[in-house]
């Protein structure tokens, strides 16, 4: 046993069977009187969530000097640790996902474990390695995506930059690998509703994210509120100790999503009273309970009637006590506060570094950069003002305590500014909202037709807002509003060239937009400097690199819909729509172009190598996306999977070699008998730009035995 289970063994061997009860136990700070609170932490509570600063260590002070074990502080730091007002607002995970710049992740999860811990906290609730593959589903923004290889690479990337090498030192918070697991696969994209799959699926396409995170150490794993196949994931025993523990050898502990206890009881009616929901959610492997307090005298009542056994308590606070001592918590139970680190220039700096390299660009004919000085610029609609809707959901605005209506302070910058801010004195840049994004009505149509008739140009600024995104806020439309569609409409009859921006929290259904329009951008919810980001593209100033994410459907009734789909054969198609998506993962342009050329594989040593050369005029970065499929394979296996990927920056006319160097499990699949393995036979490697057939080279190598893992 190693020195830290020892010790943890030895705090059990002091608790109380209420210690050890209360120890589970994870309270929410929101709507706890000031008393209510410090008697939570008398008790020596587990951990609290969504408490800051001075309150934080004020309950800390309590549990200490009472003897408890130090508590655990934990936040919803999703994309920077924006619940703080002041904040750093990095681009969503889907949005830093388009960067495929697996070191700038890092960066950005190290500077907000920086202003987390500054605020005295411990533990951020990320990275979300769902998949975000139905854009109904309210909560698409909050994944890295569509794709299982690189929601795990940029998961693993985010456990890195929180943690560090050692999680006690200075700056570095506890990671939390969510919603374990499911949660974006629910029927009809309906929130927490049931997923029908089976655990190969699970196993296949969903575990891969969060078997990466373990094996960056992350400390901590949150279930899913949903179910599988009709057990809620958070009292499904083989998940939670089978194959997280077992399969994915995870040892650190696993928190309830909220009020997951209560679920069982009146949602998703599994148990008929709190003990027996207590009893099934201690038995199945959880080991913290998020907001549902009551779970200790339960917990504590069934030890007592001989209904639960101790030793499963024993073992949750076990887990719970490795992790606290892994953190230093019992060394120091105190983060050091610095409030000047939250929302300081150096993070600023990086979310702005971050916002440019998001942007995507999906259409050009042309027309882009705008680049003849003295053009007119008409900019019209409403996301060119737009702040709260840059930031995305999970900020001081939106979640979990909304304050809508409240301002966001300085520093940001909104489409507009920047649009203003990049064009100088070079360009004329005149605005009309044109309509409301909430409203059905278009009140200023006409105004905006007028100017746009009387401009070079169009910049048409739209997309979702803050209301259409985050939990319980899915959507079974997803075009436009009304009154951005009337609005857009009118501007495509002026027949001035408009260049279509998009600031949404995830793909919608915009085929009229990019029909109308000679270039469409966009980088969803951008962060704080969005506006800037997008203005440098249009101006050029910045050469776009952003590739996809995550596909656009031409119309909602295509979902899900995604690169990696198994293959049909008998009616691979819709009689009215395209049968591929409108934009598809992995695509976005350059205002250079790249040529690939010399694909080799070496089948002795699964090395591939590619030439990719500049041939266009300017220097640009490409994301080199390798692909791979099994030719013939035991069971059905996708059409095409990501397995590596590299950013590489190219001056005018440069060529650089690019080597992948891959092992057999990288072609793997989980076979009938749900076993991993890698099968004899021919694979079929493609390399290029994007996911497109069109754009990818092909190369075949065969693996000659095969190989189980
Ligand atoms: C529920 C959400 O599903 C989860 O993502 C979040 O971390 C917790 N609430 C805590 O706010």
């Amino acid at each position: 046993m190693d020195e830290i289970k020892q010790r943890a063994r030895e705090i059990l061997s002091t608790m109380s069977l209420e210690e050890k009860a209360a120890q589970l136990l994870q309270v929410s700070y929101a709507g706890l009187t000031r008393v209510q609170a410090e008697e939570y932490a008398r008790i020596g509570v587990g951990s609290f969530l969504h408490v800051f600063g001075e309150d934080a260590r004020h309950l800390q002070e309590i549990a200490v000097s009472n003897k408890k074990v130090p508590l655990l502080f934990g936040i919803d730091a999703v994309h920077g640790h924006c619940l703080n007002r002041k904040g750093t607002v990095f681009p969503s995970q889907l949005s830093m996902a388009c960067t495929f710049d697996i070191a700038l992740v890092e960066e950005a999860a190290s500077a907000t474990a920086k202003e987390v811990s500054a605020d005295g906290l411990h533990w951020a609730f990320s990275p979300v390695l769902c998949l975000g593959r139905d854009i109904r589903w309210g909560r698409v923004g909050e994944t890295f995506g569509e794709d299982k290889y690189l929601a795990g690479e940029l998961g693993a990337a985010m456990v890195r930059g929180y943690q560090g090498k050692d999680c006690s030192e200075k700056g570095k918070i506890l990671a939390c690998a969510k919603h374990y697991i499911g949660y974006g696969e629910a029927t009809g994209a309906r929130d927490s509703y049931d997923a029908e799959m089976t655990y190969r699926k699970v196993k296949s396409e969903l575990l891969p994210p969060f078997e990466r995170a373990v094996e960056e150490g992350c400390a901590t794993v949150m279930t899913s509120q949903g179910s599988i196949s009709g057990t809620p994931c958070t009292v499904d025993e083989k998940l939670l100790k089978d194959i997280l523990r077992g399969d994915v050898n995870f040892d650190g502990f696993v928190v309830t999503d909220w009020r997951i206890v209560g679920s069982l009881l009146f949602a998703q009616r599994v148990a008929s009273t709190f003990e027996e929901a207590s009893k099934l959610v201690a038995e199945s492997g959880s080991d913290m309970i998020m907001a549902w307090p009551e779970f200790a005298a339960a917990a504590v009542a069934l030890v007592k009637e001989g209904e639960l056994s101790e030793q499963v308590l024993d073992e949750a606070v076990e887990h719970i006590l490795v992790v606290k001592l892994k953190a230093g918590l019992f060394e120091n139970p105190y983060k050091e506060q610095s409030s000047d680190i939250i929302g300081c220039v150096e993070h600023q700096e990086l979310s702005k570094k971050l916002s440019r390299e998001c942007v995507t660009l999906l259409k050009n004919d042309g027309i882009l950069p705008l680049s003849k000085k003295g053009m007119k610029i008409a900019v019209v609609g409403a996301q060119a003002e737009a702040v709260r809707d840059m930031y995305g959901d999970w900020t001081y605005f939106s979640h979990p305590r909304p304050n809508i209506d409240a301002m966001p302070e300085r520093p940001y910058c909104t489409l507009l500014e920047g649009l203003r801010e990049v064009a100088g004195e070079d360009f004329e840049v005149v605005y009309e909202k044109g309509c409301n994004m909430r409203s059905e009505f278009d009140g200023g149509v006409e105004k905006a037709v007028l100017l746009a008739k009387h401009s070079d140009v169009v910049v048409f600024a739209f997309g979702d807002t803050i209301y259409e995104v985050g939990e319980h806020k899915d959507r079974a439309k997803a075009e436009l509003t009304l009154s951005q569609k009337k609005l857009f409409e009118a501007l495509t009859e002026t027949g001035t060239p408009i260049v279509s921006v998009m600031i949404a929290s995830k793909p919608l259904c915009i085929s009229e937009v990019d029909e109308g329009s000679a270039a469409l951008l966009t980088a969803f919810n951008p962060g704080a400097y969005g506006g800037v980001a997008l203005a440098e593209v249009i101006f050029g100033k910045i050469n776009p690199s952003g590739k996809l994410s995550i596909s656009f459907p031409y119309h909602v009734g295509q979902q899900p819909t995604y690169y990696n789909h198994l293959p049909g054969w008998h009616a691979d198609s819709y009689v009215d729509t395209p049968k591929e998506p409108l934009y598809v993962f992995g695509e976005g342009l350059s205002y250079t172009r790249f040529e690939y050329t010399d694909e080799f594989f070496d089948e002795d040593t699964l090395t591939l190598r590619v030439k990719v050369k500049n041939v266009g005029e300017r220097t640009g970065k490409e994301t080199v996306q390798v692909y791979f499929r099994d030719l013939v394979s035991s069971v059905i296996t996708p059409v095409k999977q990501l397995i590596a990927f590299e950013k590489i920056q190219l001056e005018a006319g440069e060529e650089k070699e690019v080597t992948f160097l891959f092992s057999a499990k990288d072609f793997s699949l989980i076979d009938r008998k749900e076993r991993r393995i890698a099968e004899k036979g021919e694979f079929e490697v493609m390399v290029g730009g994007s996911s497109k057939d069109e754009d990818l080279r092909k190369v075949r190598f065969t693996i000659k035995e095969d190989v189980v893992f």
